[in-house]
């Protein structure tokens, strides 16, 4: 039986993880993979990309592996060039580098609030500018951002350049979509609560308990009414449909995967 996205070529951007286990890049790549998908797994750290290459070449998918920062325009365009050399287009661009610094405007510096830019929103535009010709001449194409619930709602901690970026973020994919409704190419995005990633478990407890990472679990987990964090998969499972034609009306538009968190009024 042919896949969800079978014979369709898409691009994975942070299709590694930054520790072990499912981040949500390296499942939505497996995830895109094992329904008929042809995929560039790209990413700056080239060893993590591979991971993933080397669990959906051992499913008997197809992956290539491309290092670049996609914070890097010349990086951004190699990389849509490799894309179009290798598979001959791209029907999916799943745009989901991002990650948070704390602080508010006073504590963070002007360097963090403009790598924070850079890492959760500018890295998406430069990789619609180089893609959406190609998508053009197509005739078609689908776009999937990850957003955050932090670019909705005030989720517990202050990280004001991700939740702006993320925000920007969300209206950017509204601004696309509608822009770009009569030329084939849908622009939707996923809107991710709180998901246990290796983020999670490599960065987040130091950034925000000191290590007392038990202490940060138990916090998280009682914000959502579900009570209990998601997982990759399920932003993966969002995104999948996003990417299908079975999305094939949905643009301009947002799916939140957060266990029923920004709901929730308190
Ligand atoms: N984990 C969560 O709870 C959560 C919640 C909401 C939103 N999100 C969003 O989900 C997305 C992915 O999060 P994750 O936790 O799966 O990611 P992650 O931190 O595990 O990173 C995935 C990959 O991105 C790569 N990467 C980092 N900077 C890069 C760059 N400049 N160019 C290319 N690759 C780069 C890393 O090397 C890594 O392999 C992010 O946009 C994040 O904001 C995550």
């Amino acid at each position: 039986m042919p896949g969800r996205l079978q014979d369709k070529v898409a691009i994975i951007t942070g299709a590694g993880t930054v520790g072990p286990g499912w981040g949500n890049g390296k499942a939505a790549a497996v995830l895109f993979a094992r329904e008929g998908a042809k995929i560039l797994a790209v990413d700056i750290n080239e060893k993590a990309a591979e991971d993933t290459r080397d669990i959906i070449a051992k499913e008997g998918g197809t992956c290539r592996v491309h290092k670049a920062d996609v914070t890097k325009d010349a990086d951004v365009k190699g990389m849509i060039d490799a894309c179009v050399a290798a598979f001959g287009r791209i029907d999916i661009l799943h745009n989901n580098v991002g990650g948070s610094e704390p602080g508010g405007p006073v504590e963070m510096t002007e360097e963090v609030w403009d790598r924070q830019m850079n890492y959760n929103l500018k890295h998406v535009f430069l990789a619609c500018k180089h893609a959406l010709p190609v998508m053009e001449r197509q005739g078609k194409g689908s776009i999937i951002n990850v957003a955050s619930v932090s670019g909705l709602s005030f989720t517990g901690h202050f990280h004001i350049a991700y939740d702006s970026a993320k925000a920007g973020l969300i209206k950017f994919t509204k601004a696309l979509g509608v822009n770009y409704a009569r030329k084939g190419i849908r622009c939707n995005c996923v809107i991710p609560g709180q998901m246990h990633t290796p983020l999670v478990d490599t960065r987040l407890a130091k950034q925000y308990r000191g290590g007392d990472f038990q202490g940060m679990l138990a916090e998280r987990q009682k914000r959502i009414p579900m009570g209990h964090m998601g997982d990759a998969w399920d932003v993966a499972y969002a995104a999948l449909f996003l990417a299908s034609d079975e999305a094939k009306y949905v643009t301009a538009a947002d799916i939140v995967v957060d266990g029923g968190l920004t709901s929730k009024c308190n």
